[in-house]
C-alpha cells in the first residue's frame, strides 16, 4: 500500500503508513490553517521535531486520546515520558527501523524551548524511509545549512521545506535548500499561518519549477499526496 501524505495546515501533516498514521509537529487547536479538528486526528505515532508551541502544543491531548507513541529527541522523548506518555527517543543522525519505516533524525538550525521553559534539547526533521523505499525529508524548522547536500546524497522523493522567513529558511534560502537537497517533488510550509510570516507560495513554487529540477507544487491544508 503507497504511503499518502497529508498536510494539515502549518508544519502539522501526517504520514499514512499501512492504514497508520504517523502525525507530525500536531498544532491545531491555535492554528488558523489547520483543516481537521484536533479531536478528529488519528494518530498512532507522532512525531516532534522541537519544543515550540506551534509544533508541540496538542501532542499531549493527542496522545493521551490515542495512547499514540510519541518519537522525538531523547531529551522531548523524556519530558513526555515523564509526564506519562510512550515514548521513543532518538537523536540527531540516528534512524530506527519503526512499523512505519526507517526513521531518521536530522540536523536542524533552530531552537527547541518547551513553552514552560523545558530546554527540549536540539531541534530536528526527519528523513523516512517508506517500507516501499521512498525517501520522505520533513525540513521541520530550520534556517538553510550546507549539509542539506549530504541528505540529498540520499535521494529525496519528497520534500516539504519551510518558506515562511522570521523563523525559519525564507523564500530564497528554501530555494537553496531545493538546490542542495535534490528532491523529485517539493512543497511550501510554516508559511502565512501568521503576518510575520507571509509569503507568495505560488511565487516559490514557480522559481523551483524554473531554477531546479524538482517538481514544486502548493497543496492546501487537507490536500493528500501519494508518496
Ligand atoms: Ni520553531
Ligand atoms: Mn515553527
Amino acid at each position: 500500500m503507497p504511503t499518502t501524505f497529508i498536510w494539515y495546515g502549518h508544519a502539522t501533516c501526517a504520514l499514512v503508513v499501512d492504514g497508520k498514521h504517523v502525525v507530525v509537529d500536531p498544532f491545531f487547536r491555535e492554528n488558523a490553517q489547520a483543516s481537521i479538528d484536533m479531536d478528529d486526528v488519528p494518530a498512532d505515532y507522532i512525531l516532534v521535531s522541537h519544543g515550540h508551541w506551534d509544533h508541540s502544543g496538542d501532542v499531549e491531548p493527542i496522545a493521551q486520546r490515542t495512547g499514540a507513541l510519541i518519537i522525538a529527541n531523547d531529551e522531548i522523548a523524556r519530558y513526555y515520558a515523564a509526564k506519562g506518555f510512550k515514548t521513543h527517543g532518538q537523536h540527531i543522525g540516528g534512524g530506527y527501523k519503526h512499523p512505519f519505516g526507517y526513521l531518521k533524525l536530522t540536523q536542524a538550525a533552530h531552537g527547541s524551548g518547551f513553552p514552560d521553559g523545558f530546554p527540549g534539547g536540539t531541534a530536528s526533521g526527519f528523513l523516512l524511509t517508506t517500507p516501499e523505499g521512498k525517501k520522505v525529508y520533513l525540513g521541520c524548522d530550520t534556517g538553510l545549512f550546507g549539509d542539506m547536500a549530504l541528505i540529498g546524497d540520499e535521494g529525496v522523493d519528497f520534500a516539504a521545506l519551510p518558506i515562511g522567513d522570521n523563523f525559519t529558511m525564507g523564500p530564497d534560502d528554501a530555494l537553496k535548500a531545493v538546490k542542495l537537497l535534490r528532491p523529485k517533488r517539493v512543497m511550501p510550509y510554516h508559511y502565512s499561518t501568521w503576518n510575520v510570516i507571509k509569503q507568495d507560495e505560488k511565487a516559490w513554487v514557480e522559481r523551483v519549477n524554473a531554477e531546479t529540477d524538482a517538481d514544486a507544487f502548493v497543496m492546501q491544508p487537507g490536500d493528500t499526496l501519494e508518496i
